[in-house]
């Protein structure tokens, strides 16, 4: 698949079926977050992959966007390893290291079949406390992965409506 086929067929799947993920796709799609370029290649994610039925007990209760997934990466930053610019006080890059991280995880899920959502509705402390993570290690985003349910459609009507590419670009 080309790419631009894949980011155009690619939508956020919200209904999973029960069907586990097999590992050698799951090391794929971790190896597509290996491969994301971050500021000075300083890599600073930390990625949970939760699976166990523990695991998947605490997310459900901690957060209502897994949709039935059968797995969910938490993809954390570890802000030992940012970069921290010199010039901009205070500027951290784990956030945007981690987007192109998640991005990489969704569209190589996409790749193989699989469904996933990025998901940002959940509370911070509480997943952070729930498993136990080191103050440095700071959530970003889940991705729930899995097979869509049969039938599943991309759940917003809006999903495929863009805005003009001139309405978002200025030739300087
Ligand atoms: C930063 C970010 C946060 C998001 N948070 C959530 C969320 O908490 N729950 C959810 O169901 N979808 C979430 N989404 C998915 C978006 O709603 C979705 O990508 C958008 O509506 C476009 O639809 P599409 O992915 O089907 O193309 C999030 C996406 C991004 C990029």
């Amino acid at each position: 698949m080309s790419f631009m086929d894949l980011a155009a067929e690619r939508y956020s799947v919200r209904s999973f079926s029960a069907r586990p993920v097999e590992q050698e796709k799951i090391d794929r799609i971790l190896k597509a977050a290996q491969l994301a370029p971050t500021a000075v290649n300083f890599q600073p994610q930390m990625i949970y992959v939760l699976k166990s039925e523990g695991a998947m007990a605490k997310i459900n209760h901690l957060c209502h966007c897994i949709y039935g997934a059968p797995m969910v990466f938490l993809i954390c930053s570890d802000e030992r390893k940012t970069w921290k610019s010199q010039t901009e006080r205070g500027y951290s890059s784990g956030e945007m290291d981690c987007s192109i991280v998640c991005t990489h995880m969704m569209l190589e899920a996409w790749e193989q079949g699989l469904g996933s959502v990025w998901v940002r509705l959940f509370d911070v402390e509480a997943v952070a406390r729930a498993f136990d993570l080191p103050a440095y290690i700071k959530p970003i985003c889940l991705l729930p992965v899995g097979y869509a349910s049969e039938n599943c459609v991309p759940y917003a009507p809006w999903h495929d409506v863009y805005r003009p590419i001139e309405s978002f670009t200025k030739e300087l």
